[in-house]
């Protein structure tokens, strides 16, 4: 088991990266990320989801020109789409491809890999890249790669103070 001290300084670590070096990741650590996608919690253990593996750069240069904020994914040598199976979970597969999304972000940083959850995207045209049937959800595209240049630094975030309330 992992000390609890060290997941919360793992945690807040984590940085989105949005820079990658031109370095094939290994089959094994794809691995490792798929399965951290696998062993997601999801709502009566549905998992609603599938996991697009993407190396091929003349369609990651399509997506990074989709991708409003998220041109420098065209630097990424993976990318790992997550799709919803809307019809598996109708109504929790969007919380069910998130939270995979987390679990497969921090796999990817425990390996030093970096990543990038990507919002600014025309989920439509992905989709017809992607060939993903109209129906289907396309969550995220996730650029991977190893870390170019220096960690970013912290971004900031709200005191807690401000974000919680006690309930009496
Ligand atoms: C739902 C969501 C959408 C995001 N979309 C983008 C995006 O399109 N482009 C981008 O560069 N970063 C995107 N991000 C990354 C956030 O900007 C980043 O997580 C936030 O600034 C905090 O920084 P940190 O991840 O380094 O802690 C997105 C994050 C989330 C959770």
């Amino acid at each position: 088991m992992i000390e609890p001290e060290d997941l919360l300084n793992f945690l807040k670590e984590r940085r989105s990266i949005r820079s990658f070096q031109n370095k094939t990741i290994s089959d094994k650590e794809i691995n490792m990320i798929l399965e951290a996608g696998q062993w997601t919690p999801s709502a009566s253990n549905r998992q609603p989801w599938q996991f697009l593996i993407i190396k091929n750069k003349k369609i990651i240069e399509d997506l990074s020109k989709i991708a409003r904020y998220g041109k420098f994914i065209i630097e990424a040598p993976l990318i790992i789409a997550i799709v919803g199976k809307v019809n598996q979970n109708p109504n929790w597969y969007i919380q069910d491809t998130s939270l995979a999304s987390m679990n497969m972000m921090l796999m990817a940083w425990a390996l030093n890999i970096g990543t990038c959850w990507i919002g600014s995207l025309d989920r439509e045209k992905a989709k017809e890249i992607l060939g993903i049937k109209k129906d289907n959800f396309l969550l995220t595209i996730l650029p991977l790669g190893y870390i170019k240049g220096s960690i970013p630094n912290s971004t900031n975030r709200k005191e807690l103070k401000d974000i919680i309330k006690e309930i009496e």
